[in-house]
């Protein structure tokens, strides 16, 4: 059984998607770890309620940054992580982490990246910038993560259709429910070993279920 690491920032509600794809048994894994910059944001108090492991870390608690990162990632060895979820998660990923956890670290996007991605582009901003530009449709993507904000190899994308009257709040509503969808089905390909690399690009196996 995988061992997940979830990491965020916020809200939470991907980290919820994936815990709860969990509990129903769709996944089978364990969230060994919970790690935050932010420890009253609710995903931190999401992961009290339901008593899972949690490790703060930001500057404040460790100043140094070779301390922060080396602790971070000791403490993702000690509780044994094979997958690293980003859910929200908003400071840059260290680079011991990156390289350590090379292809086992997944992030979810709320825009049909390589397009509106990489710094800058974040919460409501994406989707102002894709109403901005006119866009037909914008998504939601799933990609692994490299040492580039919103940059490694994609392995899921859905399209949502954008309405003549689309509002900033209703598009990232719309995306939203697609990424609490997306997002665990591709753990959930990731925990039954259903991502297979092909020159260099990820691809989903179909499972004998579907
Ligand atoms: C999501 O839109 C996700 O795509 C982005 O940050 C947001 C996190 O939302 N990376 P939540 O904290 O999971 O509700």
């Amino acid at each position: 059984m995988k061992k997940i690491a979830i990491f965020a920032s916020g809200g939470g509600s991907n980290f919820k998607a994936i815990y709860e794809n969990i509990i129903s048994g769709n996944i089978l894994a364990e969230i060994c770890l919970v790690v935050s910059n932010n420890p009253s944001c609710s995903a931190i108090g999401f992961a009290e309620k339901n008593m899972l492991p949690i490790f703060i870390v930001n500057k404040a608690l460790y100043p140094d940054s070779y301390y922060r990162d080396m602790i971070l990632k000791q403490n993702l060895m000690k509780a044994d992580i094979n997958l690293i979820c980003l859910a929200g998660y908003l400071k840059m990923i260290p680079k011991n982490i990156v390289t350590h956890f090379e292809n086992c670290i997944l992030n979810i996007h709320p825009a049909l990246l390589p397009d509106f991605g990489g710094k800058g582009f974040y919460g409501m901003k994406i989707h102002e910038a894709v109403l901005q530009s006119n866009a037909a449709e914008s998504g939601a993507t799933v990609h692994f993560v490299d040492d580039k904000y919103d940059h490694g190899p994609i392995v899921a994308q859905e399209k949502v259709i954008i309405e003549a009257d689309e509002t900033v709040n209703l598009l990232a509503k719309k995306v939203l429910a697609v990424e609490h969808r997306i997002y665990p089905e591709v753990v959930k390909a990731f925990c039954e070993n259903r991502i297979i690399w092909e020159h260099n690009q990820p691809k989903i196996e179909v499972s004998i279920e579907d």
